[in-house]
């Protein structure tokens, strides 16, 4: 008989995470219902988002409860299957939770989705750059933004999943793209690897200099993954009428940092702003997935990903996001 080890939230953190903020059990499998697949988890997908649904604030889905599994969404092997299309073997995504098995169902962005065979790609880059972050990506560089020819784009946490993704769309669509991100490093990175104009890193005491430096013609779109100072600097590189895509604000996600923002330039250059996620976007995800899988294969997208084994390591490997110790997606390995 199996065992499901789980991570259940047993106190709402404060600031880093760690395995003492986490009950970990171990109970026999669930019994597969109807219109349910059981599956066995490969692969967790870390993301800042699991850091907002610890705490106990208003957002976009109900926080974790105390003595719940916690919520991650996953790669997984279907064992058992009562939904129509699904066989035992096949890979899916869907919201397994910081566990070994869990029931997935279909429904929704992010309900039970069969991970595509025969693009050519990896699994485990359908819960990244083909899956969650670059549909993010996607959506708010080419739905949001419209980012097109004779635009200077910026992207903010530019070196990670998400904005990695986001620059090389904002380039394929012809667009000059300027990545900020933390570290000479990984500015460089962003030039010489994913192919940006420029790469500016926030950490340097002439950050707000550099950036000046990389937008002469100012900013048409932002592609915001940061929030706080970093954002700020941003907007205050931004033309008349130019479009933000707001993705997330990951400065502010541990209840440890970010500023009140002031309106007044958004307002003075008329700004478009508009916030977005993923849960909306449904209907655009199977398209975009096959888009964004087809300009990998074709070498014409790059993505890394940093894994980390062990579900019990989860807690841990979710302050990376933070430390800005990942590079591209960060995994975990479950199995
Ligand atoms: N709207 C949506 O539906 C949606 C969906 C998925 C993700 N997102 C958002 O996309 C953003 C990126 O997510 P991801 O999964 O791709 O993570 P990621 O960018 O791969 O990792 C997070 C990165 O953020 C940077 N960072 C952390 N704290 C920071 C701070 N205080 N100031 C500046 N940079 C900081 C770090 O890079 P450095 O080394 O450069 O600091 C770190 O590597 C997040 O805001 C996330 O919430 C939105």
């Amino acid at each position: 008989m199996p065992t499901n080890r789980q991570l259940k939230l047993a106190r709402r953190p404060e600031g880093r995470v760690s395995l003492d903020d986490f009950a970990v059990e171990e109970a026999a499998p669930p019994a597969l219902e109807d219109g349910a697949v059981l599956a066995r988890t490969r692969f967790l997908s870390v993301d800042p988002t699991n850091r907002v649904w610890m705490r106990d604030i208003p957002q976009y889905m109900p926080p974790v409860a105390i003595g719940e599994v916690m919520r991650s969404g996953g790669l997984a092997e279907v064992v058992e299957s009562r939904v129509e299309g699904f066989a035992p073997g096949d890979l899916a995504f869907g919201m397994t939770g910081w566990q070994d098995y869990s029931l997935l169902r279909p429904g929704g962005a992010l309900g039970l989705t069969k991970i595509p065979s025969g693009l050519g790609v990896a699994p485990e880059k359908f819960l990244g750059v083909c899956g969650a972050n670059g549909v993010t990506a996607y959506a708010g560089m080419i739905e949001v933004a419209d980012v097109g020819e004779g635009d200077t784009a910026v992207v903010t946490a530019a070196a990670g999943s998400v904005g990695s993704a986001a620059g090389q769309i904002a380039k394929l669509r012809g667009a000059r793209v300027i990545g900020i991100a933390g570290g000479a490093e990984k500015a460089r990175k962003l030039v010489e690897h994913y192919g940006f104009d420029a790469g500016v890193d926030y950490r340097a005491p002439d950050f707000r200099e550099q950036l000046r430096a990389a937008t002469p013609s100012g900013v048409d779109v932002l592609f915001e993954n940061v929030g706080g100072e970093v954002m700020e600097a941003a907007i205050a590189r931004m033309n008349p009428l130019g479009r933000i895509a707001l993705s997330g604000m990951i400065a502010i996600y541990n209840g440890q940092g970010g500023t009140r923002y002031d309106w007044a330039p958004i307002m003075a250059k008329r700004l478009k702003v508009q916030g977005f996620n993923l849960i909306d976007c449904a209907e655009l995800w199977p398209r975009a997935a096959r888009e964004l899988a087809n300009w990998v294969r074709e070498g014409k997208v790059l993505a890394e990903e940093t894994i980390v084994d062990g579900l019990e390591n989860a807690p841990e490997a979710l302050n990376m996001l933070f430390d800005g110790a990942n590079v591209g997606k960060l995994l975990v390995r479950v199995s």
